[in-house]
């Protein structure tokens, strides 16, 4: 017989977050479980030892499906699974035998020799496929794991490394890929990256955090590492007595709830910037919260806890110098692009220059000539952007233009159209198994139909194409953020579309992109949708007003009028 009296009253007991620093050790969720049962930095000796040689069938699935991922590894989508099977699908019918492997390079700096072993990789073990990323990471696609371990060789002989490039580890260190030969910027940056990185990653004691853990460490005046969405960020400031060090800020990051990060009002003089890494990462190692996957990222703990009690705790408990000053902000960082691209003065008279793949995407045979341009044109020296662009630098000024025609040859233009410079798109449908949609060429075909369709538009616009709602491509922060969905087309089927947010930005006033209620459209009909939008504004738009400050001064009524997609691409809401 059912039992239908009143439940016993719950305990009032607050439930449990899993923060370690709590007393909570015991893992409340499958992914908990495996890493306290072995450390994923732990799979590099199986991968040598016995998947190398035994194939991708000798993996077990927890190493397979979690722990490889400590050393950059992630089983690509399997070919042809539609973006519908994405939600329901067993792992075994979306993953594929190959990996997808990435290549972390802390503060975007490659000499041309480490760009000719990523190449190499690429053009020998990966199909020629290569993505730069927007966090200065390379991303290998096909990789066979019997490949694995002569990659890693080749890579380590030049000094890169796949360590900790995913998993709950801290990830690569964003830097201004300038850092050094420009003039705008604070200070140059790079030797406090390489403190933190050569240190920290690897280190046992930070390789078991709740979640990623994203830094980003730069005294560029653009801004161009985006330090708002990072979960821990060193911006360059000249703090109390002309000293150089950084403003502190914490919490930041994307996904399906989107922070910017906070200020705790601290100033970290240089000589401190590993101890507070080293606490603030503590302090998420062991207040994070490890319940739920979808909360535990730093920024949800930030957001409890206010800055205040961050700071405070951070200071108490985790530093062994003690307390940081108080600091100034930093300067405003632009709200629109923050790119490095075209011919940039240097300094000291010489100039880089900065050229635009096609949606970060790039041929390993590509990546091999460029690396032989920076050698003949410059010292060797190659900067990834965290906009998924590529700088050389130190050319001498009047061989610039001879270096940019050189460019242009490989399809890789340093002055390309204002839609080449500021379009991204995330991995998407073609390797990743959370997609939903297509990005890569879509973003692509994106940008040749606006060159031919709007040859004269002159602002950077950013147009950031996502494949799903985590928003590696960051849509919430684009001018136009594109992100895959489904749609059901009048005969039942469901079709590839896009849900759009408008005007993100960053900096001051900063806003994340909103969304156009009620509008998706057809991924086919992105072209023509872009194009009206782009028309409109320039028809409406008051004097200079930005693509994203004239949407953000539209009332919601006016938004949805300025959006509203043309009757001939159908039904709409
Ligand atoms: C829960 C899962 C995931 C979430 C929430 C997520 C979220 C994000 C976010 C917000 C970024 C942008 C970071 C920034 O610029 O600051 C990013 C970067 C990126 N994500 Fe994801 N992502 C997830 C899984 C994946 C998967 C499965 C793949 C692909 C196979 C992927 C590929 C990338 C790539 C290539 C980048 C560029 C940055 C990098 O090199 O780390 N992501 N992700
Ligand atoms: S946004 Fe979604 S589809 Fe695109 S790479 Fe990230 S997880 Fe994959």
């Amino acid at each position: 017989m059912t039992d239908t009296s009143t439940p016993a009253p719950r305990s009032p007991r607050p439930r449990g977050e899993g923060q370690w620093g709590l007393g909570y050790h015991e893992p409340l969720n499958a992914a908990e479980q495996i890493k306290k049962e072995d450390d994923g930095l732990n799979v590099r000796e199986r991968i040598e030892r016995i998947f190398a040689p035994g194939g991708f069938r000798s993996i077990g699935k927890q190493d397979l499906r979690a722990r490889m991922r400590w050393w950059g590894l992630y089983t690509q989508r399997k070919q042809g699974v539609p973006g519908e099977r994405t939600g329901s699908a067993e792992p075994e019918e979306l993953e594929d035998e190959f990996f997808m492997m990435r290549i972390r390079i802390d503060g975007g700096a490659m000499t041309s020799d480490q760009l000719r072993a990523i190449a190499w990789a690429s053009e020998r073990h990966g199909r020629d496929v290569a993505d730069i990323t927007d966090r200065q990471n390379v991303q290998l696609h096909w990789i066979r794991i019997e490949d694995v371990p002569s990659i890693w060789e080749r890579l380590e002989s030049v000094g890169l490394s796949t360590q900790e490039a995913c998993g709950d580890t801290p990830r690569v260190i964003l830097g201004c890929p300038l850092a050094g030969v420009t003039a705008e910027e604070v200070f140059d940056a790079t030797p406090d990256i390489r403190a933190v990185a050569e240190r920290f990653v690897g280190d046992p004691a930070f390789s078991n955090l709740p979640r990623k853990y994203k830094t980003s460490i730069s005294g560029c005046l653009a801004g161009c590492t985006n330090h708002e969405i990072n979960d821990l960020s060193f911006v360059g400031v000249i703090g109390p007595g002309e000293q150089a060090g950084y403003d502190l800020q914490v919490g930041g990051g994307l996904s399906t709830n989107p922070m910017f990060a906070r200020r705790l009002g601290a100033f970290v003089p240089r000589d401190r910037v590993p101890e507070v890494w080293a606490g603030v990462t503590g302090l998420f190692r062991e207040y994070g919260y490890r319940r739920s996957r979808n909360h535990a990222r730093l920024k949800f703990l930030v957001k409890d806890w206010g800055p205040e009690r961050v700071r405070e705790v951070l200071e108490r408990e985790f530093l062994e110098r003690g307390p940081l000053p108080d600091g100034p902000p930093p300067a405003p960082a632009p709200p629109g692009a923050r790119e490095h691209l075209g011919v940039m003065a240097q300094p000291d008279g010489r100039v880089a220059v900065g050229f635009a793949p096609r949606a970060g995407r790039v041929a390993g045979h590509q990546l091999r000539l460029a690396a032989g341009l920076s050698d003949a044109f410059g010292s060797g020296s190659v900067r990834a952007t965290a906009q998924q662009k590529l700088v050389i630098v130190d050319v001498d000024a009047d061989r610039a233009d001879a270096l940019v025609a050189a460019l242009d040859e490989l399809d890789l233009p340093a002055r390309g159209s204002v839609f080449r410079r500021s379009t991204m798109a995330c991995t998407g449908i073609e390797f990743c198994k959370l997609a939903i949609g297509e990005t890569k060429g879509r973003a692509a075909w994106l940008t040749a139909e606006l060159e031919e369709r709007l040859p004269g538009f002159g602002e950077d616009v950013r147009i950031h194409v996502n494949g799903c709602p985590n928003s590696c491509a960051r849509f919430q922060v684009a001018d136009i953020g594109l992100m895959s969905a489904l749609r059901a087309r009048p005969d039942g089927t469901k079709s590839d579309s896009f849900l759009v947010h408008l005007g993100g930005t960053m900096g001051e006033g900063g806003a994340f992109g909103r969304k156009v209620r009620g509008v998706k459209i057809y991924a086919e009909d992105a072209a023509d949708y872009v194009e009206l939008l782009l028309r409109r504004y320039e028809q409406r738009r008051a004097g200079d007003d930005s693509f994203s400050s004239f949407v953000n001064g539209l009332d919601a009524d006016e938004l949805a009028a300025f959006a509203e997609p043309a009757p001939d691409h159908g039904a709409l809401r």
